[in-house]
């Protein structure tokens, strides 16, 4: 039995056609296909209920309140019990004719994971335009850190695996963002045996993409969880990044007050102050916290929150280092950066959990 697990989004003119094509390519081979939909607004699960009707192949999870392609296929791949899976786009990008070849490539224990690929010989990127094609390869290069075994196209949605090897990943998985075949493939204990097949990216007819600003920061999140999240949580390092870029915005601003200002030393201070705690604030929005992100009042009434949690952060971060010089004779830097450390994590702790909480 083999899983096409498609997830969609606003895709609705696009699944009868699908269904259909399955329906084609995949004869004398017993499958099932699990659309997973993240309450799509477009009418798509009452296309996906249309084809269902009669047709047991066709399978759907609704979730409410949920985004993510990742996080979609590994839902998609649990709900089935084959023991083949394959994640397939819903928008008719990804060419079907390539299904039974992997199937086959399974069977035969050519590999554990087959691959459509747009950049072996006789696969192609179709009509992308040259900055989507030169971040494609940008990311494609970035991959090669996590990856441990060379994939030409560890950036493809399209791909089939055998069950135990989704096993054997499954509880290492980030589930972050676009690229489930990376996050697969890095958090498997030993690299997988692969075996790439050619495919032409399609262009899309009905619909529309889903890739925004946001899938960057996801796949570079991704990357520096598969490196070191095991040890720091990515959303930590973020959050001192951000950190870190307000120290220097209040530097800035300091000094700028202070020379060309004509303010006063208190003055400038706080008029730093205030920009850092508000940039801060802002980053941390939308980086730090982009799937929680606040808007309207909520905004500000976050802005208060976390101005309030990041005073008290910095009052424990000068009576403590104060303590340290002056108790136990700790060297200024130590004091210093022991004091910082702790109103970072403080700050982090507590803002996570109010400021943005779930
Ligand atoms: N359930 C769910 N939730 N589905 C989603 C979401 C989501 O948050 N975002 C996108 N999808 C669905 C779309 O409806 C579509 O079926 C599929 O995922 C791919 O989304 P597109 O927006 O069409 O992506 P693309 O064409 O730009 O990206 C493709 O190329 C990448 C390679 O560069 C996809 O195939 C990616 O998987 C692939 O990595
Ligand atoms: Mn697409």
């Amino acid at each position: 039995m083999l899983c096409v697990v498609v997830p969609v989004l606003n895709e609705a003119g696009n699944i009868a056609p699908l269904v259909a094509k399955l329906h084609g390519v995949l004869r004398g081979i017993d499958w099932e296909v699990m659309f997973v939909d993240d309450d799509s607004r477009d009418g798509t699960r009452d296309a996906i209920a249309k084809v269902a009707t009669g047709d047991p192949r066709v399978r759907m999870i609704h979730r409410i309140g949920r985004r993510g392609l990742s996080s979609a296929f590994i839902e998609g791949a649990q709900a089935s019990f084959a023991p083949y899976v394959a994640a397939m786009d819903g928008d008719l990008q990804h060419d079907e004719t390539v299904l039974p070849k992997m199937f086959a490539a399974l069977r035969a224990d050519e590999c554990d994971i087959a691959i459509g690929s747009r950049y072996v010989k006789g696969g192609g990127i179709g009509e992308w335009d040259a900055t989507r094609a030169g971040m494609s390869s940008l990311a494609t290069r970035l991959a090669g850190i996590v990856l441990r075994t060379h994939v030409s196209d560890p950036m493809s949605g399209f791909f089939m695996l055998k069950r135990g090897v989704f096993d054997q990943a499954a509880r290492k998985l980030s589930a972050m963002g676009f690229k489930i075949l990376l996050d697969i493939i890095a958090s498997l204990p030993a690299p997988p045996r692969i075996k790439e097949l050619p495919y032409q990216f399609r262009t899309r007819v009905s619909g529309e993409s889903k890739l925004d600003a946001g899938v960057l920061r996801d796949y570079i999140l991704l990357i520096v969880d598969k490196l070191v999240g095991h040890i720091v949580p990515v959303r930590f390092i973020l959050f001192a990044g951000v950190g870190a870029v307000g120290i220097a915005a209040h530097l800035i601003v300091l000094r700028t007050g202070l020379r060309f200002g004509g303010l006063s030393f208190a003055a400038a201070q706080t008029l730093a102050t205030a920009v850092a705690i508000l940039g801060n604030f802002s980053l941390n929005n939308t980086f730090t916290f982009r799937e929680r992100r606040l808007k309207g009042p909520r905004f500000l009434l976050g802005l208060l929150t976390f101005s309030l949690i990041s005073s008290v952060g910095a009052y424990m971060n000068v009576n403590i280092s104060a303590l340290l010089v002056g108790e136990t004779h700790t060297t200024w830097y130590a004091a210093g950066v022991l004091g910082a450390v702790m109103s970072l994590v403080w700050n982090y702790a507590v803002s996570s959990a109010v400021t943005w909480r779930r």
